[in-house]
Formats: structure tokens, C-alpha cells, sequence
């Protein structure tokens, strides 16, 4: 199966259109107390698998919506670059960065895959991007990374997988987001090897919730989080 980016776009643009300015915006856990759960359970993990973070860290956050997790990483680096192709999430955080002076987080409209850079990031935050790329779409943006990271850069994906296997869902209406949805869950296995040709080892994966956890709510599929880091060439 292949997805449509233009329906991938038209989701997050109405999504973003309709939606309150609240974390489920970009979760898509539209629950509140699980939503709250989720972030909790979350920030832990995530704060435990960025390890301490430099000052001097420049990091990228693609797919970044309107910032929810690099205005919680920029109060520790010296800059955020937070990349996304819905427009008005990127409008919103432009918006919330003037509004909080913040100034060490930048938004840029852009498709992921087709975002370049001459900076150097030490730090490439992907959460729940890769599951609406195509393999060629995938491809493309694991060579942009490599071209903009150098050896011994982090890249920490946040991402759905498939378990134990690969699982599509192909166009169909969902009733909880009140729209149509399509993504690709990629195993493990697949997110390894594909990280694994673009010079990258990862070196630490878990679910990212506990077996049992209320947040698993699909038995096709497991929220999980991984830890590459560049190899030297
Ligand atoms: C599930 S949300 C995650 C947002 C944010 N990373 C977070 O964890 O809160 C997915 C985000 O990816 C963006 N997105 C999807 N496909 C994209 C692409 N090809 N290039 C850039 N952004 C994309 C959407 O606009 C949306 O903001």
C-alpha cells in the first residue's frame, strides 16, 4: 500500500483547523484523563531516553507540529529547528514561541523529506512522522538526515510499529479522530535496517508504555521509542 501525502496533509490542515491548542492536537489521544496519562507517561520516557542534553546541542525536530516536545527540549540546548508541512501548526508556533520569548525555537514550513540544512544537529527528534511516509518518502528523508548529522549524532524516533508484524491501515474513516486515516506501521525489524543502511546502530528500544497499559489500545500495534546513533564512516 502506498499513502496519499496530499490526504496526509489535508488531515493534519483540518485537524489543525478544528482542533482546541492542547497536546491531544498532536497525540491524537482525544480522552482527557488518558490524554494527561499519556503525556505523564510520556515525558518520562522520552526525558530518560534523551539522557542529558548539552548546551551547545542544535537539534531538529521533524514533523514537530506546533512544538510540543521542542519547547520542552530548548530550555536545555542552544537551538530548536522544528519542521513541519502543516502550515497553520506552524503558524500556531511561531505564534506560541513570540508569545512565550522563546527565541531559540524556529518553525519552517516544509515536507519533511525535502528539508535541508547546512547546520550540523547533534540531536534529530522524530515523533510520530515515519508512519505517514512511503518507503521512497522514508529513503529520502534517512539520506537528508545523514547528509545533515555527523558521527555520533542522536536520532530518538517516537514512533507507532507494527507487532509482531508490519500492519497498514488504508484510507478508512475513524471514528474516534472523526476523519479518514491512513498510516504504516513499520516492525522493529524494518525500523533497524532502514536506520541501519543510512550509518546508524540503534542502541537502546522499548514500548513505550508498560505491557497492561491502558495507552495500548490496538493489539496490531505498539507506540514505541528507539535510540540511534550515527556510526563514524
Ligand atoms: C502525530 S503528529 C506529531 C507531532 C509532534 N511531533 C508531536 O509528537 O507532538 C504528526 C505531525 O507530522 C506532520 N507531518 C506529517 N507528514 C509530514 C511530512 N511529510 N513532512 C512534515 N511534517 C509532516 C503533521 O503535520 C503533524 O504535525
Amino acid at each position: 500500500m502506498t499513502i496519499d501525502p496530499a490526504d496526509v496533509k489535508r488531515f493534519w490542515d483540518e485537524r489543525a483547523a478544528r482542533h482546541a491548542d492542547d497536546p491531544g492536537l498532536t497525540n491524537l489521544e482525544e480522552n482527557p484523563e488518558l490524554r494527561d496519562l499519556k503525556i505523564a507517561l510520556e515525558e518520562a520516557r522520552v526525558a530518560d531516553y534523551l539522557g542529558t542534553l548539552r548546551e551547545e546541542s542544535i537539534v531538529l525536530d521533524l514533523g514537530g507540529g506546533y512544538g510540543v516536545w521542542a519547547f520542552k527540549i530548548a530550555p536545555a540546548v542552544a537551538h530548536v529547528d522544528v519542521v513541519d508541512f502543516c502550515a497553520p501548526l506552524v503558524e500556531r508556533g511561531t505564534a506560541k514561541a513570540a508569545e512565550l520569548a522563546v527565541n531559540n525555537v524556529t518553525f519552517t514550513h516544509a515536507a519533511a523529506q525535502d528539508f535541508t540544512s547546512t547546520r550540523s544537529y547533534d540531536l534529530v527528534f522524530i515523533s510520530g512522522l515515519l508512519l505517514y511516509l512511503n518507503n521512497d518518502e522514508l529513503d529520502l528523508l534517512l539520506d537528508r538526515i545523514a547528509s545533515y548529522t555527523h558521527a555520533g549524532s542522536v536520532v530518538l524516533l517516537r514512533d507507532g510499529t507494527g507487532v509482531p508484524d508490519h500492519y497498514e491501515i488504508t484510507k478508512r474513516w475513524s471514528e474516534a479522530l472523526q476523519a479518514n486515516y491512513a498510516a504504516i506501521y513499520r516492525t522493529r525489524d524494518e525500523y533497524l535496517a532502514a536506520f541501519a543502511r543510512s550509518g546508524y546502530a540503534c542502541v537502546r528500544d522499548d514500548d513505550m508504555f508498560e505491557a497492561g497499559c491502558v495507552l495500548n489500545k490496538f493489539p496490531e500495534t505498539r507506540l514505541r521509542i528507539y535510540r540511534f546513533v550515527r556510526l563514524p564512516s
